[in-house]
């Protein structure tokens, strides 16, 4: 039998302490999440423009599992961050997902060309529409974390619960984790396993076999271990999906943990669409 996550809160929400990532799946999609499933996970995130909500939605179906067990999140494009673009975008999404109400709905990636206010008040509408219990946002730099929270909180009263954001140890995110976490927000991290470029890390790799573990767990256990910071690893392996869900059983010693976050570097960033955010922290 399968164990389960531990559970993180902010704001509120209640979020499984790992999730199951989807993008790059394509037509594997359904039958990964089925897997993922099966394997413990009980938070499948995926987004309009990852091609994977059918996927997503045939697999969660498959599994037999009540919709109210999964922590579901999507996301809307930063070509839709028009109101009207963004409702539509939504009903999409769960139309394609065949569900009701996703428990997390994010802003892809800002878009300097559409005024975030306009983005914020689509974002607010889909929550209070019920569309989505949660709302949050992804790629945000602690400049528009601060405008985008001002505008929830001063026009709405509304709490962004998290910042999805780029984290593994190659990364140096200080400033954002600490921004994220001054505004009481879970930082959700992708491409936890540096989507593959971690693999042949000999420091990793001295930690993960002194402690009989994979490189994959360390590196996700890492993340974990921070408290507040909920990696969504991907895979189209049923064997790999199940050994990354496998973090929650040992701990990294004080000093693996500031080894590992000495393997940041220059140039560690993946995802780098910076003509969207301006300037990274
Ligand atoms: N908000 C955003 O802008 C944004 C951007 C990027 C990603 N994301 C989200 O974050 C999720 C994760 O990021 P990612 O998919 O880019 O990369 P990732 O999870 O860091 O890495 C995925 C890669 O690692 C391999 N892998 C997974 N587990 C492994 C293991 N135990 N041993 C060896 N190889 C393993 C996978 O190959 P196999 O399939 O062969 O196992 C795949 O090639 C995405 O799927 C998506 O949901 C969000």
């Amino acid at each position: 039998m399968e164990s389960s996550s531990p559970i993180l809160t902010a704001h509120g929400a209640a979020i499984p302490a790992i999730g199951f990532g989807t993008s790059m799946l394509g037509g594997r999609a359904a039958e990964a999440v089925a897997a993922a499933l099966e394997a413990g996970y009980r938070h499948i995130d995926t987004a309009w423009k990852y091609g994977t909500e059918r996927g997503v939605g045939d697999g969660i179906r498959a599994s037999g599992m009540p919709r109210g067990d999964i922590f579901l999140t999507t996301k809307v494009s930063h070509e839709y961050l028009r109101a009207d673009d963004f409702e539509r975008s939504t009903n999409e999404s769960l139309r394609t997902l065949r569900v009701d109400q996703v428990d997390l709905l994010l802003i892809h990636w800002p878009n300097p060309d559409i005024p975030l206010k306009e983005t914020i008040g689509a974002l607010v509408k889909m929550k209070r529409q019920g569309l989505t219990r949660h709302i949050g946002v992804a790629n945000f730099t602690t400049v528009l974390l601060d405008q985008a929270i001002s505008l929830c909180q001063e026009l709405y009263q509304e709490p962004l619960v998290t910042n999805q954001i780029e984290v593994h140890p190659y990364l140096d995110q200080t400033k954002l984790l600490a921004a994220c976490r001054r505004h009481g927000m879970i930082v959700t991290a992708y491409c936890p396993l540096g989507r593959g470029r971690l693999f042949g890390d000999s420091v990793l790799a001295e930690i993960a076999c002194s402690k009989g573990r994979t490189i994959a767990q360390v590196a996700l256990r890492w993340l974990v271990q921070h408290g507040d910071i909920i990696p969504i690893p991907r895979s189209s392996n049923p064997q790999r999906i199940a050994e990354n869900f496998q973090v929650f059983d040992f701990t990294l010693s004080e000093p693996e943990m500031a080894r590992i976050a000495a393997l940041k570097r220059a140039n560690g960033r993946i995802a780098n669409a910076m003509g969207r955010v301006g300037a990274w922290d």
